[in-house]
């Protein structure tokens, strides 16, 4: 078959041949337009040719062109593209950006960023520190004694043992209170966030690493008083203007007095439920006057300056308002469960 010829019979075919859907059109269009298609094997030979038959075959090659994209225009307008017919496996483009891209806060980051913004309001900056700690900055500054169990093995995960030097990851952000008093200037007034490590099994309701937010205030005249008005002006924040607090005297080795803070249960009202186990009460946080020995520690005069401090579990406070009651869901990054926030 000469060249004209083979273009004759597809240009009559082109006229004919009805497309019923999208993909037969597709098929047609990569048999004759496609890269190895006809049309570029006509092309080809086309280039081949005597220049004195150039102008008839040429015309007669754009004519069967212009026929098929007609007859493929006249398809896509019928059925729609091949693309959307088989959701786009046609032509599969690997560099598209995914329709569903938009991330989520992760719910542990918004409740933090509530708490930077509600302690932001009453002059609260944000010290940072390390996750990997001595036993200076995360036990013996802060008061611990030498026998206290956080120094055992079993409660703490150490990172190298070495003599009086033992490292490990930090079991609470409380040693930044320390490196924080260590290198600001007086007056101070922060929070320590970070990720903090305990050496538990994991389950729905413990988990070996979580989160703390902790407080520190250092000033001329810093009062018990001062500590509690800070307390309910935050926990009205965070849980509702109608919130109530109350202090349970308790223990930490690096505040003396120490409290713990509950919140009347949000659930049941201060009634009584399963989540308050009864109680109408909530434990919050831990807190306390900054301990005088762990001042002197950090260079502060204590007979000068005093202090508060608090931490709270970021976790515990996600749990209360979101009602999340497996710790481990904040960790997996199972999408379902982080596109509910
Ligand atoms: N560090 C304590 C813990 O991990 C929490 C805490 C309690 C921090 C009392 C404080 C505080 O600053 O005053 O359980």
């Amino acid at each position: 078959m000469s060249l004209k010829e083979r273009i004759d019979s597809l240009l009559e075919e082109a006229r004919k041949i009805k497309l019923a859907s999208a993909e037969e059109s597709e098929k047609y269009r990569i048999r004759i337009l496609g890269k190895k298609g006809e049309m570029n094997e006509l092309f080809e030979e086309f280039k081949k040719i005597q220049p004195e038959m150039k102008k008839n075959i040429g015309q007669a090659l754009n004519e069967l062109k212009t026929a098929v994209q007609e007859k493929i225009q006249q398809a896509k307008n019928d059925f729609g593209s091949a693309q959307q017919a088989d959701n786009g496996q046609a032509d599969f483009d690997m560099s598209r950006p995914v329709e569903d891209t938009v991330g989520h806060r992760h719910p542990l980051s918004l409740i933090r960023e509530e708490i930077y913004r509600i302690f932001g309001k009453i002059g609260f900056d944000i010290s940072d520190g390390p996750e990997i700690e001595d036993d200076w900055h995360l036990f013996t500054a802060l008061n611990f004694a030498p026998e206290h169990p956080a120094r055992d093995m079993q409660d703490t995960f150490f990172v190298e043992k070495n003599g009086l030097n033992d490292v490990a990851l930090r079991t609470h952000t409380s040693s930044v209170q320390i490196r924080t008093m260590k290198e600001k200037p007086l007056p101070i007034r922060t929070l320590c966030p970070g990720r903090v490590y305990r050496n538990e099994a994991v389950s729905a309701r413990a988990h070996c690493f979580f989160h703390q937010v902790e407080g520190l205030y250092v000033d001329k005249g810093v009062s018990y008083a001062d500590l509690r008005e800070v307390l309910l002006y935050f926990a009205k924040e965070m849980f509702g203007s109608k919130t109530e607090i109350r202090l349970r005297p308790s223990y930490f080795p690096f505040t003396e007095p120490s409290a713990e803070m509950d919140i009347a249960c949000s659930i049941c009202g201060g009634k009584g439920c399963q989540l308050c186990k009864g109680t109408g009460w909530v434990e919050i946080l831990g807190c306390g006057m900054v301990d005088p020995n762990v001042l002197e520690n950090c260079g502060i005069d204590p007979h000068t300056y005093s202090g508060f401090a608090f931490g709270m579990g970021v976790e515990r406070i996600a749990n209360l308002l979101y009602r999340v009651n497996d710790l481990r869901l904040f960790s997996e990054n199972d999408r379902r469960f982080l596109a509910q926030f």
